[in-house]
């Protein structure tokens, strides 16, 4: 079926996660090798939506030359956006106003014109829900679940999100200490947007004494509760994760910015209102510490690594085979392909059920229910 595909782009969308460029390397070498050329689109749809920003016109070639040596590397070589939403993209009209478009059309009219024939787009929710769309309207995509929130439904984990979760653990670690010797409590928050895997395994892996997550609504008496417990047994310090979306029981999530067309809300600012309380209650030292784009950055961890490559080279697999409107997932022992339609839209929790969560009540962890 290879003779269906000669040319592919590449487009990275949403935050940024360690591991993208392992992704790009994989897909550009597994494409080079199947005789396809390979173009990378910049930041998101920009580069076809906004030619004139950029001095290569927008859409580069990936060659074999361009990908050498970027595996280990953050960040993304296409560049990426959360604010082109190419459905829905915030428009400036010359009456000062602005309007909510649907530039889908001009991607698929670029696919048709520059002869390209597929799609990998790399990218979390609102990505892979473009994506979908895309596909819908008669372009051939495969998606590539990316996100450090592992917030993506139908997929075993995202690539990134291990190397979040392994440096928000070594934050912990080097905490642990500093809380010690001085009697304090700190509050570590970290990303995770509505569902709260980053905070729940870097927590149990790092011992926090307290893990606060959106699925978990919190009594702040639960957690002070717990401070006292453990002074009273001679321990005189805590640790406490809090995910920037958990909210307490009678209150509201904390909103640093809202949502604008073709943009999310930015949340932030729960671990300062966390540790404010917190040290009203217990009369303690308490000190916040904010892990925020940290957790994006850095080199991706080999587990990332590998996930990567095998989604970059699996992507490839599939659009050789003929398929499309799918998403390359992570299942054992093997990548699967499903539906993007079934993930478009979709946020994956963490379950009341979920074992690791049991983990950590098993080991005395306060959740703060
Ligand atoms: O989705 C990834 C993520 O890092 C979230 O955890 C966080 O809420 C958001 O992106 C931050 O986005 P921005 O880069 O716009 O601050």
């Amino acid at each position: 079926m290879s003779y269906h595909i000669r040319r592919i782009a590449i487009c990275t969308g949403g935050g940024d996660a360690p591991g993208l460029n392992a992704v790009i390397r994989a897909a550009v070498i597994a494409a080079a090798n199947r005789g396809w050329e390979c173009y990378g689109i910049h930041d998101g749809f920009n580069g076809i939506l906004f030619p004139e920003r950029y001095p290569d016109g927008g859409v580069f070639r990936l060659t074999r030359e361009k990908v050498r040596g970027i595996g280990h590397l953050g960040g993304t070589i296409l560049g990426t956006t959360n604010k082109g939403n190419p459905l829905h993209f915030p428009m400036k009209m010359q009456d000062g106003t602005t309007r909510d478009m649907d530039l889908s059309g001009e991607i698929l009219e670029y696919f048709a014109r520059k002869e390209l024939d597929a799609l990998i787009s790399i990218g979390g929710d609102g990505s892979l829900t473009i994506a979908n769309a895309l596909h819908q309207r008669g372009l051939r995509v495969v998606g590539v679940p990316k996100t450090i929130d592992n917030d993506l439904d139908k997929t075993y984990t995202t690539f990134g999100f291990d190397s979040a979760v392994a440096f928000a653990t070594e934050c912990l670690d080097r905490l642990h200490s500093t809380a010690e010797s001085h009697q304090r409590v700190m509050v570590v928050e970290v990303m995770g947007r509505y569902a709260g895997w980053i905070a729940l395994h870097a927590g149990i892996s790092g011992g926090a004494h307290a893990i606060l997550i959106p699925e978990i609504p919190f009594d702040i008496d639960k957690i002070a509760n717990k401070i006292h417990a453990r002074d009273g047994e001679g321990r005189m310090y805590s640790l406490v994760v809090v995910a920037e979306g958990a909210e307490p029981i009678h209150g509201h999530r904390e909103i640093l910015a809202p949502a604008e067309i073709g943009h999310a809300e930015r949340l932030g600012g729960v671990g300062e209102r966390v540790a404010k309380v917190l040290g009203d209650r217990t009369g303690k030292d308490v000190r916040v510490v904010v892990l925020g784009h940290l957790l994006r950055g850095g080199s991706p961890t080999s587990f990332d690594r590998l996930a990567a490559m095998r989604f970059g080279s699996a992507a490839v697999r599939a659009l050789d085979e003929g398929q499309s409107g799918i998403m390359v997932a992570l299942g054992f022992p093997n990548v699967n392909y499903v539906a993007l339609a079934e993930v478009a839209g979709r946020m994956k929790a963490v379950p009341p059920d979920s074992d690791t969560l049991q983990t950590g009540r098993d080991l005395g962890i306060c959740f703060g229910d």
